[in-house]
């Protein structure tokens, strides 16, 4: 597959999520919004930071809350929200130490971190009766989670940002010719959330379904872009 052929395969899942987004509940300003994010140039410039991105994003929407970072891994991108005062914690069944540094965009340049820093971290499946504790619930790439995070956040009114990349463990597939994206979108909208498309520019599946649920957002034109 050429990177061209890539492109538009990826542009026609988005427009097909959005399509799907659309049909629901959500509210045209959010979703104009959200979509607004990356201009059509600078996608070509995929870049490899994707925790740096989000967590860059996040906080240019969403004020600070309870967010849980599902399916974290090794933290990092937990770790750059804690830093900017939200209090985040990951929900990982496998527990792995933080990486011991990451590159800070501000700067310029890899910022170690101290081996005394943590997260808070559960070290259990993700399951929705946890959509109690938080405000805000992230997979970013996460396994076996994407269904059980729309019921949580339609159980307890939590906002929710999915990356879904592969489909593991969870308890439906898409039909052949129906992305996975449009599956999530399609279930999302099926549980009554306003749920919203966007993308950030890092390598791999970089297609985001953001639902803000009752999270506060950051008021339009205030800006607060954080430096990393
Ligand atoms: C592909 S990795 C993604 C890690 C990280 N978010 C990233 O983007 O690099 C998937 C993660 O999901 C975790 N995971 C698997 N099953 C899970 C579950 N039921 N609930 C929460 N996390 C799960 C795995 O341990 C793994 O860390």
């Amino acid at each position: 597959m050429t990177r061209q052929h890539d492109r538009e395969a990826t542009q026609s899942v988005y427009d097909r999520v959005a399509r799907i987004c659309a049909a629901g509940s959500a509210d045209p300003a959010l979703a104009a919004r959200f979509s607004a994010e990356i201009q059509p140039g600078e996608l070509r410039k995929m870049k490899k930071f994707r925790f740096q991105l989000l967590a860059r994003w996040l906080t240019t929407h969403f004020e600070p809350c309870r967010v849980a970072d599902i399916g974290g891994g090794k933290g990092l991108f937990a770790y750059l929200l804690q830093r900017r005062g939200w209090q985040a914690t990951v929900i990982d069944p496998v527990r792995q130490d933080l990486p011991d540094k990451f590159k800070d965009f501000a700067l310029n340049r890899r910022v170690k971190i101290a081996s005394a820093e943590r997260v808070p971290h559960m070290d259990r499946p993700f399951d929705p009766s946890l959509g109690r504790y938080f405000d805000l619930l992230v997979g970013m790439h996460a396994h076996g989670s994407n269904a059980m995070v729309i019921d949580a956040a339609a159980t307890f009114g939590c906002g929710f940002v999915l990356f879904p990349c592969c489909v593991i463990d969870e308890p439906f597939y898409p039909v052949i010719g129906v992305d996975w994206l449009e599956c999530v979108a399609d279930y999302a909208v099926y549980k009554g959330h306003a749920v919203y498309p966007f993308r950030i520019n890092f390598k791999g599946q970089n297609i985001g379904l953001v639902a803000p649920g009752r999270c506060e957002l950051v008021e339009l034109g205030r800006t607060n872009v954080p430096a990393y």
